[in-house]
């Protein structure tokens, strides 16, 4: 027998040969597009941080989702900035909130076509910038932080979002939310629970696009330590107990291991955050000249997608599936 023997080369031969031979595949209806909601705006407002995205009048957000669904988007995921904050973060919960009115709006513009996640937290709406409720002693209230959180959770449900999505990294929080949701008869409203939420540098350019960095002190003691990979299984793994319908790995590039391990946990369906600094990453040194920006981000999707995540949120969302429609291989 001649040397080699096996010759893994033989199904790389032809793009139609490599095609039917690849592993994991890359699609429009796995990406979800991130939107921030300004209340009172009139027109849309680019976002210095992130290149591309804006801050989006209830009206621009609806031309934005016309143009998600047309590009056969999986969804979008909504951040609402309110016209004013203050200690219990009020404006999540308000019936004609920001995010409450704009879930109305796209319901009554496009029914079911589209799919609506709200993001449950408080940061963009509490004075002090913290992710729950702030005592005194600058410590945030786990349990406190539960209550809001429901509540923010059922008038988002109320307003017809499908998916609820907490990002607060409080214990409990989706149990509370569950229950919440299911005595206020929303039995059918998801949870997708950002379960390992990693305490990173990678929000910077988010913060400064939804104003909610806190204002003192850092948000350590609730989010996850970069270093930890078994707790974020035990996280994942809490959530699923709680009820969590899907469940989040955040960031995406830099917790590969991560996405894998919670891959294998779990058969419910994972999601991965690809956030506002990998996408700042990939732009600014496409943009530098490091390398094209449609390939680089194909290639970091696509890697997301082997790990093993379901589906990407990512502010890339549109103009990969853009991509990927003129792609031929
Ligand atoms: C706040 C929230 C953050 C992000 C999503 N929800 C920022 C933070 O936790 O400070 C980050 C998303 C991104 O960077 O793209 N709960
Ligand atoms: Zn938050």
């Amino acid at each position: 027998m001649g040397f080699p023997s096996e010759r893994p080369r033989r199904l790389r031969r032809t793009p139609a040969l490599r095609r039917l031979a690849r592993e994991s595949r890359l699609s429009p209806g796995q990406l979800i597009h991130p939107a921030f909601i300004r209340e009172g705006l009139q027109s849309p407002q680019p976002i210095v941080s992130m290149p591309g995205q804006s801050h989006e009048s209830i009206e621009s957000l609806c031309t934005t989702v016309e143009e998600t669904i047309g590009l056969g988007l999986g969804g979008v995921l909504l951040f609402g900035l309110p016209a004013a904050k203050d200690a219990q973060g009020s404006g999540a919960f308000a019936d004609d909130g920001v995010v409450q009115q704009s879930i109305r709006a796209l319901r009554t513009r496009f029914g079911d076509a589209c799919v609506v996640i709200a993001d449950c937290c408080l940061c963009e709406y509490t004075d002090h910038g913290h992710c729950g409720f702030l005592l005194d002693s600058g410590e945030v209230d786990n349990d406190a932080t539960l209550e809001l959180y429901a509540r923010t959770a059922v008038s988002q449900a109320e307003a017809g979002a499908d998916i609820i999505a907490p990002s607060g990294m409080m214990d409990g929080q989706v149990a509370a939310i569950r229950e919440a949701l299911d005595m206020s008869g929303f039995t059918d409203t998801a949870i997708l629970a950002y379960s390992a939420k990693f305490a990173t540098v990678l929000y910077g350019p988010f913060r400064d696009a939804a104003e909610c960095a806190p204002r003192s002190g850092d948000r350590r003691s609730y989010q996850m330590d970069p270093a930890n990979q078994r707790e974020a299984v035990r996280e994942a793994m809490l959530d699923v107990e709680e009820g969590a319908d899907m469940v989040m790995v955040k960031p995406a590039l830099t917790y590969l291991d991560v996405v894998a391990r919670v891959r294998d946990a779990t058969n419910l369906p994972l999601a991965a955050y690809c956030v506002s600094g990998e996408f700042a990453m990939l732009h600014h040194a496409a943009a530098a000249g490091a390398f094209d920006e449609r390939g680089a981000v194909l290639e970091a999707l696509g890697g997301i997608r082997r790990a093993g995540a379901d589906m990407i949120i990512t502010y890339h969302a549109r103009a990969a599936a853009r991509w990927l429609a003129e792609t031929k291989e």
